[in-house]
C-alpha cells in the first residue's frame, strides 16, 4: 500500500433514507454517494494531498487545460456486495495499469498502482453503506484524472489531479439481460492508425455521441465502430468489447489493434472461455464474416461486454443497408452461460479461481 496519508472528512452527505430510496431504484449514473477521493499532482511535488471529501463541485479555474484541450482519462469498475455482506472489486490492478496506459497516451502523469488501490479501499469502506445489495446492482466506481493547469499554451499540463466518484448502479441498459440492437456507424469514425482509441480517454466518448445519437434514431442502443481504413473490420462498439460466438462453439473477438480498448471484461472471458476449452480467435473480424456467417449458420451468438454493460446479448446488428439478426430474440446460451459465471464470480456465487477478487470490507468488519 502507499505510504501517502489520506485526511478524511467523515460526515455524510445525505440521510439514511435519502440512501435508502435511490438504493431502491439506482438506475444507472444518476445517483452519487456521499463521498469522494481527491489527491493533486504537480511536476515539482508529484502525488500529495489525499483527500476523502464529501461529493460535490470542483473548483476549476476556467483556464484550465482540461476545459481546453481535453486532457483526461477516466476508469470504470464495480464494488460487489456477496452473500454474506462482504464488500469486493474485480481485478482493480488492472484498470489501474490501463490509466497509466491512458495516462501516458494523453500525456498525463501515471499514479503508482498502490496509490490507486488504496484510494478504492478509501472510499469504499467510507461509503460500504451505498454498496446494493439488490440483484445485478453494484457500486459503480468512476477513477478520472484530469488537467487543472490555468494555461492557454497547448502542452501537457504541470498540474492535474485524480478523482474517484461512486455511483450505485443496477443494470446499464435498462430492461436487463433482454438482446439489443447496434448500429454500424458508416459515417463516422471514432479512431484510427496512431489515434487514441486504446487509451480510455473522454474524447473517444465525445466522438463517439452523434454516432450514438444517430444509432439511437434508428432504434439500437448502442454504435459499432469500423476501422476507417477498411470500413468493414469490426473495432469496437461505444462503450463495450464485441464478441461473435460460432456454431462449433470457438469465440471470436477483434484482436487489440491500437484501436480499442483492452478491456478488462473482454480479457477476463478469453480466460473462463479457454479454461471451459473453447477455443478463442483475436484478430481482425470483419462486418463481411458476420454477415455470412450469420446467413450460413456457422455464427450463432453475438455480445457486447464491459464493466457497465457487464455481457449483453446482441439480437441484430443494423445498417442504412442491411439488417442481421443473429440467432432469434432470445439470449444465446453460451452468452448466458458465461455471463452467470462472471457475475458469480463477482458476486460470490462461484469459486474466484483465478484471484481476480480484491475483499475491501471482509465480512467478519460489518456492523448491521
Ligand atoms: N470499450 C470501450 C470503448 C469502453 O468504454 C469499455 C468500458 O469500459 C470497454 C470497451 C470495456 O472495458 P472493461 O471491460 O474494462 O469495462
Ligand atoms: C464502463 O463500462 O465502465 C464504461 O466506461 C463504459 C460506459 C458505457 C459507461
Amino acid at each position: 500500500m502507499s505510504d501517502l496519508q489520506f485526511t478524511r472528512t467523515e460526515a455524510p452527505r445525505l440521510s439514511r433514507e435519502e440512501r435508502e430510496a435511490i438504493l431502491n431504484d439506482p438506475g444507472f449514473g444518476s445517483h452519487f454517494t456521499d463521498h469522494m477521493v481527491s489527491i493533486v499532482w504537480t511536476k515539482g511535488e508529484g502525488w500529495h494531498n489525499a483527500e476523502v471529501i464529501p461529493y460535490g463541485p470542483i473548483p476549476m479555474d476556467p483556464a484550465a487545460s482540461v476545459l481546453h484541450y481535453g486532457q483526461e482519462i477516466f476508469e470504470g469498475l464495480k464494488a460487489y456486495r456477496r452473500p454474506d455482506g462482504s464488500i469486493v472489486t474485480f481485478r482493480p490492478e488492472a484498470n489501474a495499469q490501463r490509466l497509466n496506459d491512458s495516462a501516458r497516451r494523453l500525456a498525463l502523469p501515471e499514479i503508482p498502482e498502490e496509490l490507486f488501490i488504496k484510494a478504492i479501499h478509501e472510499l469504499v469502506t467510507i461509503d460500504a453503506d451505498w454498496v446494493p445489495s439488490g440483484a445485478d446492482q453494484s457500486l459503480y466506481l468512476r477513477p478520472f484524472m484530469i488537467a487543472d493547469e490555468s494555461f492557454l499554451g497547448v502542452r501537457a499540463a504541470e498540474r492535474a489531479r485524480f478523482l474517484i466518484i461512486a455511483s450505485p448502479a443496477g443494470p446499464y441498459f435498462t430492461g436487463g439481460v433482454k438482446p439489443v440492437s447496434i448500429w454500424l456507424s458508416e459515417d463516422h469514425a471514432r479512431a484510427g492508425r496512431g489515434g487514441t482509441g486504446a487509451a480510455k480517454c473522454g474524447g473517444n466518448y465525445a466522438a463517439s455521441l452523434l454516432p450514438q445519437q444517430v444509432a439511437a434514431e434508428n432504434g439500437c442502443q448502442q454504435v459499432l465502430f469500423t476501422d476507417s481504413a477498411t470500413d468493414d473490420t469490426i473495432d469496437e462498439l461505444g462503450g463495450m468489447n464485441l464478441f461473435l460466438v460460432r456454431s462449433d462453439g470457438t469465440l471470436v473477438t477483434p484482436q487489440l489493434n491500437g484501436n480499442i480498448l483492452d478491456g478488462i471484461t473482454r480479457r477476463s472471458l478469453i480466460q473462463l472461455a479457454k479454461d471451459r476449452g473453447h477455443a478463442v480467435e483475436q484478430r481482425e473480424v470483419t462486418v463481411s464474416e458476420w454477415r455470412e456467417g450469420v446467413a450460413q449458420g456457422t455464427i450463432t451468438e453475438a455480445f457486447a461486454c464491459g464493466t457497465a454493460a457487464v455481457i449483453t446479448p446482441i439480437r441484430q446488428l443494423k445498417s442504412t443497408d442491411f439488417t442481421i439478426d443473429v440467432g432469434d430474440a432470445a439470449p444465446g446460451e453460451l452468452t448466458m452461460s458465461l455471463r452467470e459465471e462472471l457475475t458469480g464470480m463477482q458476486f460470490g456465487f462461484v469459486e474466484d479461481r483465478h484471484g481476480w477478487l480484491d475483499v475491501i470490507v471482509p465480512a467478519a468488519e460489518l456492523v448491521r
